[in-house]
């Protein structure tokens, strides 16, 4: 029986590799983490991360071919085929801070994994990491290999969040990148062995690994582009009066542009953008390529221009002024359908009401209060660093309540900003919110979820997000 490691188990490791056991009952998968609070919740009925569907996968092979365990070093020392899945976020101090990505979880893995194999191996990369970063983990391996042979694979992850299972059963491609040497060819073919269980092979592309590496990162940056560049319009659309969502349906009827992925937005979040694209611009800026790395950090900039200029118009629109007023948040997490809330955008605009001594009543079906709390004191970046969490400030949170009702949430509230695209949003009973909520009631929508005209029939002030007045 051919065993599989994994070293993480996250957003990315957990479903992917539980994915892997279903489609593969032949191979024995593990998933180690170094966070028992973790591990324990994956082997429990309340998972550590919210995914539709991924519950049914893991109780089907949860204690058949599937384990999550603590027990790093065993695991990985039996393993044929090792997964690096940790986090690589970006680095907070030191040369590169606020741009290259944080490479000491990857480095400790490779180290572990180094210090503890007793048989050859195949490391593959699962995490998104710089191009070239094979090549150092090469140099780890084979300085500590004791003769053992290690090849390494790339093998970016491309599922997101909140379709990660559909996503993982159904890829659009899997990508597979190695050495161009009889052995790394070799280990390309045991990994697409792997893929093919379930995946067709003409969905399996195999390359070199620094394409890998970067194609990676540069799918993300397109991704990442498209919505910055639909969000820059949404400011000229509101500026002349042209609807956003029009302009977009527009645009995306060209078969050459295609219609996924230009609904504008108050910013777009999640752990990977905006790491990816600073990780990218890095690169380019320590490949003498200044000019490159101005263009894609201008996708980021747009991102936190689209932020402020939410929070703006919210300030501006209620008289100039927010204070000791009560603002509702519909939405916490990055996205519909996940707990997940790294760099939501409701956390800058959040903390930009704040500034203005906003009093904010928070609402989300699958983010607790304790995460939110947490979000809304943390630094900059410092998300991703377990280490550097600092203790919640409780002059800061004073003005934050959360509740798990939306009409709670908007009792008595001058205004509302919907910030997530919850499906429950666009069916809940806007009449009953307005009657209770402080006259003129206004209505920031930052997903373009609700029906402006059918809202302002009801008596509220709406603001979409590039859409007329
Ligand atoms: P995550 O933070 O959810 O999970 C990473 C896990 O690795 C954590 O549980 C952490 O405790 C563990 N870990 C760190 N160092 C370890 C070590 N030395 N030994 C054992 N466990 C260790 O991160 P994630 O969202 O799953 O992302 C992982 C990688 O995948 C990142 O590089 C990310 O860019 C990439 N990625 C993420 C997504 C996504 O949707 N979240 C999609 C594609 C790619
Ligand atoms: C993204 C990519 O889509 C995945 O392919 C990739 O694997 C992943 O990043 C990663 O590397 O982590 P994810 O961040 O989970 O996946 O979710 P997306 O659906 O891409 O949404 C990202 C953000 O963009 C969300 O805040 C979303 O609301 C926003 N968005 C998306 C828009 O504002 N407009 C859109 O049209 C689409």
């Amino acid at each position: 029986m051919v065993k599989i490691c994994c070293i993480g188990a996250g957003y990315v490791g957990g479903p992917t590799m539980a994915v892997i056991a279903l489609k593969c009952p032949s191979i024995e998968v593990v998933v180690v983490d170094i966070s028992v609070t973790r591990i324990t919740a994956w082997n429990s009925d309340k998972l550590t991360i919210y995914e539709p569907g991924l519950e049914d996968v893991v109780k089907k092979c949860r204690g058949v071919n599937l384990f999550f365990s603590t027990d790093t070093e065993k695991h990985i020392s039996e393993a044929d085929i090792v997964f690096v899945s940790v986090n690589t976020p970006t680095k907070t101090r030191g040369l590169g801070a606020g741009k290259a990505p944080d490479l000491t979880y990857w480095e400790s893995a490779a180290r572990m994994i180094a210090d503890v194999a007793k048989s050859d191996k195949i490391m593959v990369e699962k995490s998104t990491v710089p191009v070239k970063t094979a090549e150092a983990i090469e140099m780890i391996l084979t300085h500590n290999s004791k003769g053992i042979n290690f090849q390494i694979l790339s093998n970016p992850e491309f599922l997101s969040e909140g379709t990660a299972i559909q996503d993982l059963f159904y890829p659009d491609r899997v990508l597979i990148g190695g050495r161009e040497t009889p052995g790394g060819q070799k280990a390309i073919e045991t990994l697409k062995e792997v893929y093919s269980h379930w995946v067709p092979e003409d969905r399996i592309i195999t390359t070199n690994l620094w394409s890998a590496e970067l194609s990676k990162l540069v799918a993300n940056a397109f991704l990442a582009q498209r919505i910055s560049s639909v969000n820059a319009i949404s400011a000229l659309c509101e500026a002349t009066g042209a609807d956003v969502t029009e302009v977009a349906h527009v645009v995306g009827k060209n078969t050459r542009i295609g219609p996924k992925f230009l609904n504008a937005s108050v910013g777009f979040g999640g752990s990977c953008f905006q790491k990816d694209i600073l990780n990218l611009v890095y690169i380019c800026e320590c490949n003498g390529l200044p000019e490159v790395a101005h263009y894609w950090k201008q996708v980021v900039k747009i991102n936190d221009y689209q932020k402020t200029r939410f929070v703006n118009r919210v300030v501006a629109s209620m008289f100039n002024t927010v204070s000791g007023k009560k603002i509702a948040i519909l939405g916490f997490a990055f996205k519909k359908d996940t707990g997940d809330t790294r760099e939501t955008p409701a956390i800058d605009v959040c903390k930009g009401l704040l500034g203005d001594k906003a009093k904010i009543s928070i609402y989300d079906p699958q983010v607790t209060e304790d995460q939110i709390q947490r979000d809304l004191t943390m630094n900059k970046f410092d998300w991703d660093h377990p280490i550097h969490l600092q203790p919640m400030s409780p002059s800061a949170v004073k003005q934050v309540t959360v509740t798990w009702d939306a009409y709670e949430a908007t009792k008595g509230a001058h205004g509302i900003c919907i910030l997530t695209e919850w499906d429950e949003f666009k069916q809940l009973d806007y009449k009953k919110i307005y009657d209770n909520m402080q006259k003129p009631a206004f209505l920031f929508d930052g997903r373009n979820v609700v029906d402006p005209e059918k809202l302002r029939e009801i008596g509220f002030i709406v603001y979409s997000i590039g859409k007329p007045l």
